[in-house]
């Protein structure tokens, strides 16, 4: 390679990587704090997920997360000043709760616990305890009982479908697929992923233009999905890469649901040059604060149709133990 083609190169990459930086600067907390409300949720989520995985633990440690009930209850108080009553607040109250009812079992009085959180409940009148956060029993054999489905022969049967029948795709079908889909695990149960739908016709043609990756099928295409995760729910440096992992786990949820409902789909990219992702946002109704993950083409499948064979690589080749 030249030395003006590597530089170009690496110019070209630096000014993607650019992109990603400013979007992640500009929409995550990490750098401007908690400055809207989905940012003030995602942090209360993040507070409200180290309580009740403390009270998970085989071992709850007598009065742990001392700082972060601390923070909570504050930072619970500051979001119902600006933001009201709404089911984060529900949320952290209840895991509140589940904390001081834990501790009162075990006749353990964590300092000044008690009457903060009754203060608290003071100013939010709106509030009713539901017991719903915090922790679940789980039985073993129970949580089995669901499970024990032939996940290879389903995963097996799910191909990239590119071939699609007329029929129209309902929604209560892809909005039953979503919420199979929100089960996916997310950092700190912080649930970054939306799901956008395209039904308009015109709509759905113009993006499978600017995706370009299923031109010569696209006219077929029913639906189309644009996952997105929204950086609103970062908080940390660290968590820079985080939308494109949780973003991407919930897309294989959701394609999976949609074949679970007998419709096809083929997962589109979104590796894209940063105008064309600009292009997309200009095109659709999308939040600003949403990192697009990727577009899924979905329909009836045909009753007999082929697909890529698309082999996998062999097992010694990404299966290492140590
Ligand atoms: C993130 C992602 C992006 C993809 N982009 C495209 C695309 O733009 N066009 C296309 O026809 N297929 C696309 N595919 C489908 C892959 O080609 C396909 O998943 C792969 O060959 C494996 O085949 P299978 O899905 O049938 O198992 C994409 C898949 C993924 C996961």
């Amino acid at each position: 390679m030249t030395i003006k083609r590597f530089i170009y190169r690496n110019m070209v990459l630096i000014k993607y990587f650019m992109y990603d930086f400013n979007r992640f600067r500009k929409w995550s907390s990490a750098v401007s704090g908690e400055n809207t409300q989905e940012k003030m949720r995602a942090r209360l989520i993040l507070l409200i997920h180290s309580v009740e995985k403390g009270l998970s633990l085989e071992d709850v440690r007598l009065g742990f997360g001392f700082k972060n009930i601390n923070m909570l209850i504050d930072f619970v108080k500051k979001y119902y000043v600006l933001y009201g009553y709404d089911y984060v607040v529900k949320m952290a109250l209840d895991v509140l709760g589940a904390y001081l009812q834990y501790h009162n079992k075990q006749n353990h009085e964590v300092d000044g616990i008690q009457q903060l959180y009754d203060e608290c409940l003071l100013q939010i009148k709106e509030f009713k305890s539901s017991n719903d956060t915090g922790v679940i029993s789980v039985v073993k054999d129970e949580m089995y009982r669901d499970s024990m489905i032939d996940f290879r022969a389903f995963c097996q049967s799910r191909y990239s479908v590119r071939q699609f029948t007329d029929q129209k795709v309902p929604d209560d079908l892809i909005t039953d697929a979503v919420s199979i889909a929100q089960k996916t695990p997310s950092v700190c149960n912080r649930q970054s992923s939306k799901v956008y739908v395209i039904s308009d016709p015109d709509k759905i043609s113009q993006v499978i233009k600017i995706q370009s990756g299923a031109r010569s099928f696209g006219e077929k295409v029913n639906k189309l999905i644009i996952t997105a995760s929204d950086l609103s729910s970062f908080v940390s440096y660290a968590e820079r890469n985080q939308s494109w992992i949780d973003g991407g786990m919930f897309s294989m949820s959701l394609v999976y649901a949609l074949h679970s409902k007998g419709l096809g789909t083929c997962c589109l990219n979104w590796c894209k040059d940063n105008c064309v992702d600009k292009e997309l946002r200009r095109s659709i109704s999308i939040s600003e604060t949403d990192n697009i993950v990727m577009v899924i083409a979905v329909g009836f499948p045909k009753e007999s149709f082929v697909v890529a064979k698309s082999p996998r690589k062999k097992i010694d080749e990404i299966l290492f133990f140590d």
